[in-house]
């Protein structure tokens, strides 16, 4: 199958996760389209038979540029299997409000979109302390803070589930919900 995956990052773990994802479905014969959100323009749907939206959550929001690439292509998504997956760091934890919470977050950006995914995936992203300016540095320690854990300024820490998602497209686009 041709499939075409959108991404949009702010720190570059959803960029490895959108990459992740495309090399698994080429291993599994498909055809997988890679493209930032910024470069997904002149897509010719013809040729995409599913699709895979990727952003991540800062302030509780997804980026704004895959909120507009949904909602100016909702109805080319909703003719096909689609998949959003949203990354995040609330998804890495087991409190119930925080995923109660980044459930609603990604429905409400659907439904903003005008987009019924067949399937919603929260994905655990990960803590980029190398990257960080000074006020994302003070932000992470103080979610970090504010969940009892411990950072060291100095290094990455990540969360994603790799085995987690390669058994997802292992089996999607197939087994579409
Ligand atoms: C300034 C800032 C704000 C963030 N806000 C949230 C948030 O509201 N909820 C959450 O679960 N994770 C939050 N995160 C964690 C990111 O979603 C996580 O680091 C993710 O891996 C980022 O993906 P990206 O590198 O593709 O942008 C935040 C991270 C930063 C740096």
């Amino acid at each position: 199958m041709k499939i075409l995956i959108v991404y949009a990052t702010t720190e570059g773990q959803t960029r490895r996760i959108a990459r992740f994802a495309a090399s698994r479905l080429a291993d599994r014969g498909h055809g997988a389209e890679l493209l930032h959100v910024a470069d997904a323009e002149d897509i010719d749907w013809a040729g995409v038979e599913a699709a895979v939206l990727a952003g991540s959550l800062h302030m509780g929001r997804v980026q704004d540029e895959l909120a507009e690439f949904a909602a100016a292509h909702a109805d080319e998504l909703n003719a096909r299997p689609t998949l959003f997956l949203q990354v995040s760091l609330a998804a890495a934890g087991t409190d119930e409000d925080e995923l109660a919470d980044i459930d609603r977050i990604a429905q409400a950006f659907c439904d903003r979109a005008g987009w019924r995914p067949g399937r919603i995936v929260q994905v655990a992203g990960a803590f980029r302390f190398t990257q960080y300016d000074f006020f994302r540095r003070w932000a992470m320690r103080h979610i970090a803070a504010q969940k009892g854990e411990t950072i060291d300024p100095g290094k990455d820490r990540e969360y994603t589930d790799w085995d987690a998602l390669g058994a997802l497209f292992d089996r999607w686009p197939e087994a579409a919900g």
